[in-house]
């Protein structure tokens, strides 16, 4: 690397001082085993390392970062590997989502405070995407993308399953009688058997699907199942990448455009992506000062077809679908509706890198002209119940129910909902519309996945499988049924969802992109009046995150997170 080069090196500013503190940044990086020349001005390449026990979906990420670190290597790099908060969906209590603002900001101050010049971001579990991508969008250095890929389908007694939405399936079935404790404990090591993320277009294959389709990674990311040796190969590739686009001083900027999230949100209608994609990509179009809204997830989204044939909307697995083709494959088939123009980690377009991309089965990746289903996209909903904008997934929906008025059966809390569900006694059918309060940002806190409310025993008894649920909560990406979500403001900050009351007659028109709750002006004015606020956590993180994240239609990020502060080197610390 010539002089020139190396002085536009940050990490040069550690490692270049031929003095004390050069001293200092050297000889304690070298009790590793570091010879003298890998200081001299060669770039810097930070692995941004999400693995943890607790994620078991990240559990396999110190051996992904061995072939990061070749790649970098022969490239003529640095590599140094270092951790940051790692968010396991499973596990975290009350909800991973209360974490992800947490664990960007680890990540942001982690790359700015050390001699980093380029990023590579591990990323897998639902909320270790957003996280990593929000973090480092702050910085703006030159960052790549490396998802850690699906598991292998599940497989249980002959049968294909799917992470999640084979739980909420199997759940139901125990509830209504058709399967048995002992053959549900029995599905859960078939269901999960190899490393990876939820093998279903779930949040974590939707986010990967984000990375690639927003150009952040090199093309295949988000298929390419965990276990294959693609995988690795993929790695090593995005080791030697970064190395280059230091060199070319390739920032996020230059990739993470408002092309970029137009195409994001149109690749994630194609696919049937995670409702939870409008909040994380909300949250990282801000840290990154490009102007998105609510609003252009429908519009945007639209006109796509829903091409992928996965579940929790469709049949197939993660696994079916990198043999299908995988994301290039559906990027070809709707490339007429992409921005051109939208630079990718590779220095070249997204739709330059799919031109050619085949597709090996139509019966998982359909042609545009036979969709898998017509409607896809994000249905943004405006109404007197949710001023700011509530959404639903019309793919993953019951065609019969999208325009429904019923009688709301109100729960306050998540714990009242499961208290009263299965009481014979509450007044409830299939032709209600249940309500679910405090479950927001700031309710829960953190927005969690109870969206999604398991039907009343009684109604599911009947047979039936899907009824009308509004609440300012998010699901799982692996659920489905006709589910309002995000609803803003949110009933613990005194948005109209907090008025509703048992008995009070709601309308939903998903076609009309309408959500109305039937009552007078008056009488919602008084109940405002007789509204209290919930009480609010008095120290710590939950604190922090209560009195600054802002609403879902925003992306729930914290107010003085969005936008960034570059990556200039920080004052000397000794
Ligand atoms: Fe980690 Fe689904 S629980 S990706």
């Amino acid at each position: 690397m010539s002089d020139e080069k190396k002085k536009g090196l940050r990490s040069q500013a550690w490692f270049g001082k031929q003095d004390r503190d050069g001293f200092m940044h050297r000889s304690w990086i070298k009790n590793q085993g570091y010879p003298d020349d890998m200081f001299d001005g060669r770039p810097v390449i930070g692995i941004c390392n999400t693995w943890s026990e607790l994620t078991p979906c990240n559990g396999h990420f110190r051996e992904l970062a061995e072939f990061v670190k070749r790649g970098v290597y022969e490239a003529g790099g640095f590599p140094l590997e270092f951790p940051v908060m790692s968010l396991g969906e499973t596990q975290l209590r009350p909800t991973a989502m209360l974490f992800r603002n947490l664990a960007s900001m680890d990540v942001e101050e982690s790359i700015r405070g050390n001699p980093i010049d380029g990023v590579v971001l591990l990323m897998g579990c639902d909320k270790t995407t957003p996280s990593l991508l929000m973090g480092a969008a702050s910085c703006n250095l030159p960052t790549i993308g490396l998802s850690g890929g699906p598991m292998l389908n599940g497989k249980f007694r002959g049968h294909d399953v799917g992470s999640g939405t084979g739980v909420w399936m199997m759940s139901e079935m125990v509830r209504a009688g058709q399967m048995t404790m002992d053959e549900f404990v029995a599905s859960e090591s078939c269901m999960h058997r190899s490393k990876g993320n939820c093998m279903t277009m779930g949040t974590a294959s939707t986010m990967a699907s984000m990375v690639e389709a927003l150009g952040m990674s090199l093309p295949e990311n988000a298929a390419i199942p965990a276990v294959d040796s693609r995988r690795y190969k993929l790695a090593q590739l995005t080791g030697r990448r970064i190395v280059e686009m230091v060199k070319q001083d390739l920032t996020m900027d230059k990739i993470l455009t408002r092309e970029a999230f137009e195409n994001a949100i149109r690749v994630n209608a194609a696919i049937g992506g995670s409702t939870n994609a409008v909040v994380h990509l909300l949250a990282i179009a801000g840290r990154m000062g490009v102007p998105l809204k609510l609003e252009d997830f429908d519009r945007l989204g639209a006109e796509i077809p829903c091409l992928v044939n996965l579940q929790p909307s469709g049949k197939y697995l993660m696994e079916d679908f990198y043999y299908a083709g995988g994301l290039p494959a559906v990027i070809r088939e709707i490339q007429g509706w992409l921005r051109p123009e939208a630079l990718t980690v590779n220095g070249r377009t997204l739709v330059d890198n799919s031109r050619e991309a085949p597709c090996y089965n139509r019966e998982v990746i359909t042609p545009r002209d036979e969709p898998f289903k017509p409607d896809a996209g994000i249905a943004v909903l405006k109404g007197n119940l949710a001023p700011n904008g509530a959404i639903i997934k019309p793919s993953a929906a019951s065609p019969h129910l999208m325009q429904h008025r019923g009688r709301a059966v109100v729960f306050e809390s998540i714990e009242e909902f499961h208290e009263r569900i299965n009481d014979p006694e509450l007044d409830i059918d299939e032709h209600c519309v249940m309500v679910l309060k405090n479950c927001g940002p700031k309710g829960y806190p953190g927005m969690a996945e109870v969206g999604n409310m398991p039907l009343p025993l009684k109604v599911l008894q009947k047979g039936i499988t899907d009824m009308v649920r509004v609440s300012d909560a998010r699901m799982s990406g692996t659920a489905y049924g006709t589910v309002v979500l995000h609803a803003s403001p949110e009933a613990a900050a005194g948005g109209p969802l907090a008025l509703v009351r048992t008995g009070d007659m709601i309308e939903l028109d998903v076609a009309g992109r309408r959500l109305h709750l039937d009552v007078p002006e008056a009488e919602l004015a008084r109940r405002r009046e007789q509204w209290q606020a919930p009480e609010t956590p008095k120290r710590g993180w939950y604190k922090l995150y209560v009195d600054h994240v802002q609403q879902a239609h925003l992306g729930a990020d914290l107010d003085f997170l969005v936008g960034g502060s570059g990556a200039a080197v920080p004052r000397e610390s000794h």
